[in-house]
């Protein structure tokens, strides 16, 4: 979508931009001109950065890590919360100033924010030059060339096909050991709070030998870890047009898995209706399929799941919980939490506080209710809990979270784990920094041997809520 810009100010500068787009394309010297992309929001907004560095880069393009030597500013946005797109503003307006020194710099809004506000962002923030949503990455060298041409770009066309399958991501800040792959796009479950739904289209699955062979290629480049990304990875379905056959998503794992037995497997993020029996025997046969699961619940109470719409009750939750535990007995699990949902009394509140005790989770995102504009809720509820109490029960449900992470934590003391080394500790130079299968943090004291992408056996001698501190054995 290509759309006029009525200033003729703009208009004469792109003029003389389109000359120099042009003399670039001339003598190839594309190279020079540098892109900066910051991204919000999940692992899958990451990925997609790198997906759309890959595409940049194809593009003669190249990434920079400093705001000021960029041509291109990118902001990879994320709409889950108000407060999400609260920081995104308060960044733009930064970049501003950026623009007002350098008027030939281009500023993009990418991402969920970019899909949700469309062609409003052009109006409200006078400086974007460029919107596109998560679909339409594919065509951002055309939309950079269109605001060369001094109009401002817009595309936020929602596929059912994409899937970038084609694209190498190109890793950007990485640690060299752990990678996401992206293996679906979309969400198809109407959680009534949730604005994926909205922002990312139709669920659809990337070809599974695609997604292999990004992982064998990963792997013989050095990294250890792979974390199989999609909003609801249990609902992953490929079907060969060759063969007819379908792959579910324990097929996908059994493929992955099998890459090479040093190749950890991670997967983010799982929706309880759908984790499937055999989803959790395959996690169980392969060493390397790691033992944790994050499962968000949302609330522990019957009556707020149904008005969520997320399809189970709290004792579906709980049989899911045992069922996990009895297969997979080592197996961590995390959540996330939402409090103060519409209507939500204090009793259900107490419920949420309980099932949490229950699943012993490991750990947990929680957040407090944000009504997002267009969602189910928004049209169907009152957003009737005063923000106090929202704020109390999180806090409670905070404070309940690290008790249970203390407490878990404090089991392992005495473990042995093998341990997939990351890098230093951010707080110390001295020691190492690595996760377990059950992705707790664990920093161990740093030797001669430089570890990093290696497994170690660290056990562990003493712990905190967030962290298992061990030595190695
Ligand atoms: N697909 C994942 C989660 C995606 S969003 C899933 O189904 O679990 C990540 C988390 O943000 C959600 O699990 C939910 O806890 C939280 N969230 C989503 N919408 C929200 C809203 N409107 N207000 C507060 N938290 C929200
Ligand atoms: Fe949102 Fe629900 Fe889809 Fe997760 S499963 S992205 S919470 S609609
Ligand atoms: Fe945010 Fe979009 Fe992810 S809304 S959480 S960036 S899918």
């Amino acid at each position: 979508m290509r759309q006029d810009f009525p200033e003729t100010g703009q208009i004469l500068l792109a003029e003389e931009r389109q000359g120099e787009a042009f003399q670039a394309l001339d003598t190839g010297i594309q190279g020079t001109r540098k892109f900066y992309i910051e991204s919000y929001g999940c692992q899958m907004n990451f990925s997609d950065s790198e997906i759309v560095a890959s595409i940049l880069s194809e593009n003669g393009l190249s990434p920079t890590k400093d705001v000021l030597m960029a041509d291109l500013l990118l902001l990879n946005t994320c709409s889950i919360r108000e407060k999400a797109e609260e920081t995104i503003r308060k960044r733009l307006k930064e970049f501003r100033s950026l623009k007002k020194n350098n008027p030939e710099l281009i500023v993009g809004l990418l991402g969920c924010m970019a899909e949700r506000l469309k062609d409003k962002l052009l109006e409200e923030e006078k400086l974007v030059d460029l919107v596109v949503g998560p679909d339409a990455y594919r065509e951002l060298p055309n939309l950079i060339q269109t605001v060369d041409e001094g109009f401002k770009a817009v595309n936020v066309f929602l596929s059912r096909e994409e899937t970038y399958s084609d694209i190498a991501p190109m890793r950007l800040d990485s640690n060299g050991v752990s990678a996401f792959i992206s293996i679906m796009r979309g969400c198809d479950n109407m959680c009534s709070f949730c604005v994926v739904p909205f922002t990312r289209g139709r669920e659809r699955s990337r070809n599974a030998y695609t997604i292999v062979a990004e992982a064998k290629q990963l792997f013989e480049q050095g990294y250890r870890e792979v974390t199989l990304l999609g909003q609801n990875v249990d609902s992953y379905k490929w079907q060969n047009p060759e063969t007819s056959d379908v792959i579910s998503f324990a097929g996908l794992l059994e493929m992955v898995a099998l890459v090479h037995p040093d190749l950890r497997i991670r997967f983010s993020t799982s929706h309880p209706k759908d984790i499937t029996v055999q989803v959790l025997t395959t996690i169980a046969k392969y060493e390397n399929i790691c033992n944790y699961i994050h499962l968000p619940c949302q609330s522990g109470n019957s009556r707020i799941l149904k008005l969520m719409n997320r399809t189970y009750d709290r004792e579906w939750y709980m049989q899911k919980i045992e069922e996990i535990y009895s297969i997979i007995p080592d197996c961590a699990v995390s959540s996330d939490m939402i409090t103060g949902f519409c209507s939500e009394s204090d009793e259900e509140h107490q419920d949420t506080l309980s099932l949490m005790k229950f699943s012993k989770f490991s750990m947990s995102y929680m957040f407090f209710y944000s009504e997002r504009p267009g969602t189910l809720a928004a049209k169907k509820y009152e957003d009737d809990i005063p923000l106090e109490i929202k704020k109390r029960r999180l806090n409670e449900i905070i404070a309940l979270q690290n008790q249970l992470s203390s407490i878990h934590n404090k089991q392992d003391v005495g473990k042995k784990f093998k341990v997939l080394v990351e890098g230093k500790s951010k707080k110390s130079d001295e020691m190492w920094k690595g996760r377990n299968s059950q992705n707790k943090v664990i920093v161990f004291p740093a030797d001669q041997d430089n570890l990093v992408g290696k497994y170690v056996t660290v056990e562990i001698t003493d712990s905190t809520s967030a962290t298992l501190i061990g030595r190695r054995v």
